[in-house]
């Protein structure tokens, strides 16, 4: 399982913390950017993790921004994309549980580095418990079919 991270200029700070978090917990990271505080566009490094993470379904993202709403906003328009902005630990471990999240949304000038690094942690180590969940996860993945029937 690859963890592929990315933020803008306004969650950059964040996003280092938690890199520098998680590698020494021994994941695997791809930071794909922004990697200077020069303001840039969130939806295109929300795009690329975002993309990045359907290419392989082990794989998991976490996208920081100011609030963390901009990127949650851009990834949830991506088809097969469930993306969770998250300010608590509780949400956190439930939205992997009940939503099988694959993308985490922080938000740097919401949640601070202690409150984020335990949110990302319980994130991570909770999983998809399927059953009566993976039909409502199924009932999002298949949005467009349902509507056109
Ligand atoms: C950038 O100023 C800010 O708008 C962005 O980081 C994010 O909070 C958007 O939702």
């Amino acid at each position: 399982m690859k963890l592929i991270i990315g933020s803008d200029h306004g969650g950059l700070l964040l996003k280092e913390k938690v890199k520098e978090y998680l590698t020494s917990k021994g994941y695997d990271i791809e930071d794909v950017g922004t990697y200077t505080a020069v303001s840039c566009d969130y939806p295109v490094i929300a795009d690329k993790v975002c993309q990045k993470v359907l290419a392989d379904s082990s794989n998991l993202g976490i996208l920081v921004c100011g609030t963390g709403i901009g990127m949650s906003i851009y990834a949830n328009k991506v088809k097969g994309i469930r993306a969770s902005h998250c300010t608590d630990t509780f949400s956190a471990r439930l939205t992997r549980q009940h939503n099988d999240s694959n993308v985490l949304c922080l938000g740097e000038r919401i949640t601070g580095f202690g409150l984020a690094l335990d949110i990302v942690t319980e994130w991570l180590n909770a999983s998809f418990e399927g059953g009566r969940h993976q039909k409502r996860v199924d009932m999002i993945n298949e949005l467009d079919t349902m509507r056109n029937n």
